[in-house]
């Protein structure tokens, strides 16, 4: 529909306090702000605007209003502010990259091969080493340990050892690999800046905030830099990793290969964009089932019995984990570690049949609004209830009412890869360990880009089976 022939043309709701020329600034969350951004859509409806300084973002939370935002026709990826904001650490890499950024076709096609299902198999050694890793570890701790810390660990290792071959050690080190803090405060920062506040830039250069940042940004650099020159000089015979594909393999479009910059900010945006939403997932999906014990025990039913036969999971088995699987659907329904995505008009537009939106003009699509939609989940979407994952449960749902992994084709390259490394993980730690977590503190939720669960603690015991 275009814009003239819209009868009921109306703004979209807006939040309180709109004061003149600065706009909807009173009220920002800049520490949590998609936590208070999914309140106003709860109170404002399924879509509200806000806008600073004459820019516009408009955040959807409807599922209806979703399908509309994700038609490819009308509507493409944003690369939005506080995606722009990682851009001087992950430039043109495949999360950041603009839509006609010639390496973004490049970097997808060359890599694309590498997230199959089928390409897991690959993989899987080494996400199982890594996961007995981890056990071997907890088997030898007997104070409680930090849920999201354990989580960061395993994924963070994962991806490193499985992407590029590269060791963080997490189990062997009693520091952690400089790595991971600069890269940890470079995410903090970046996540700071997304929000616009008039005069940060000032006082971020005043208080050495900025040049923090910068070391932080070259630090990364050099390891990465260090880990491509390594395998250059010494590369394996047969491909192995993204790493090897990446500096061996041409785009069959255009014969080329990806530049040595590209294949930084290809790994790069792995480390970023691979690690953090997998581990809060698991994260969140251990405090989900410390409140849902009989969860639990219904995947532990199919959990033991893959088990029985073999002291561990195959590749094939993975992919027969299916309540393993609904847990983490569901948990991504409830806490979308990735909480939303940005979408841009390709030409003018209207939503919602009422609201106009000029070409270029940005909507987020705010997930965990979407996934709670009681016109789609019912009235009890606050529940955790992995049993809406059964396979005729999925089948009488419209699809763009479930989100977790974006949309389109910048949908998440490594949604197998997650699915993969989760199951695996989850299943282990189900089979071999009873989990105990303090069901009484309520749950503190970090944003730094993705969502996390703050300061969960569990204890691990062997379970006897
Ligand atoms: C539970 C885990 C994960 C979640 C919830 C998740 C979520 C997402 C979402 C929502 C997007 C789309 C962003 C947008 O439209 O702006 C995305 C893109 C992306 N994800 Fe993931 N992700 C996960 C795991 C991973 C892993 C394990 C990797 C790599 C190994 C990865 C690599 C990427 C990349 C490279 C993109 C950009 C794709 C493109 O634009 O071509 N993600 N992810």
């Amino acid at each position: 529909m275009t814009a003239t022939s819209v009868s009921r043309v109306a703004q979209p709701p807006h939040p309180p306090n709109r004061i003149p020329i600065l706009g909807d600034v009173l009220g920002i969350d800049t520490v949590k702000p998609m936590q208070k951004t999914a309140r106003m859509l709860a109170q404002l409806g399924p879509i509200y605007q806000r806008r600073i300084l004459g820019l516009r973002l408009t955040f959807v939370g409807g599922a209806d209003l979703a399908a509309e935002v994700n038609d490819d026709t009308t509507w493409q990826k944003a690369v939005a502010r506080p995606l722009q904001m990682l851009r001087p650490i992950v430039a043109d890499g495949l999360f950041t990259a603009h839509n006609d950024e010639p390496n973004w076709a490049k970097a997808h096609a060359i890599l694309a091969p590498a997230f199959t299902q089928a390409s897991m198999r690959s993989y899987h050694d080494t996400m199982r080493d890594v996961v007995d890793e981890m056990c071997a570890s907890w088997d030898a701790t007997t104070g409680d340990l930090d849920v999201a810390a354990e989580m960061t660990k395993l994924t963070l290792e994962t991806i490193g050892r499985c992407g590029f071959g590269y060791r963080f050690d997490s189990y062997n080190r009693t520091e952690l690999d400089p790595f991971i803090p600069a890269m940890n405060n470079a995410l903090g920062y970046v996540q700071k800046q997304g929000v616009p506040v008039p005069g940060r830039a000032l006082y971020d250069t005043v208080t050495g905030r900025a040049r923090a940042h910068r070391n932080n940004i070259e630090h990364m650099f050099g390891v990465v830099d260090d880990v491509i020159a390594e395998r250059q000089a010494d590369p394996h015979d047969d491909p192995r990793d993204l790493l090897d594909l990446m500096l061996t393999t041409r785009d069959p479009e255009t014969g080329d290969m990806l530049d040595a910059v590209n294949v930084r900010n290809q790994i790069l945006t792995f480390l970023v964009a691979g690690h953090e939403t997998s581990s809060s997932a698991l994260a969140f999906a251990l405090h989900l089932l410390a409140h849902h014990p009989a969860e639990v025990e219904k995947a532990r039913a199919e959990v033991d019995i893959l088990w029985a036969d073999s002291p561990t999971v195959s590749f094939e088995q993975v992919a027969k984990l299916r309540s393993v699987r609904r847990i983490l659907d569901e948990t991504l329904r409830l806490w979308p570690t990735a909480p939303g995505y940005f979408r841009e008009a390709k030409h003018d537009t209207v939503l919602g049949d009422r609201y106009p939106i000029r070409a270029g003009q940005m909507v987020m699509v705010v997930l965990q609004s979407i996934h709670t939609d009681p016109a789609v989940w019912g009235d009890d979407a606050d529940e955790f209830r992995p049993d809406r994952f059964l396979p005729e449960q999925v089948r009488a749902r419209p699809g763009h009412a479930y989100k977790p992994f974006g949309t389109g084709i910048r949908a998440c390259i490594g949604r197998q890869f997650a699915y993969h490394e989760m199951i695996l993980a989850l299943a282990t730690i189900l089979h071999r360990y009873d989990v105990t977590i303090d069901t009484s503190i309520p749950l503190d939720v970090r944003e730094q880009l993705t969502l996390k669960p703050e300061g969960v603690r569990m204890s691990v015991t062997r379970r006897r089976v």
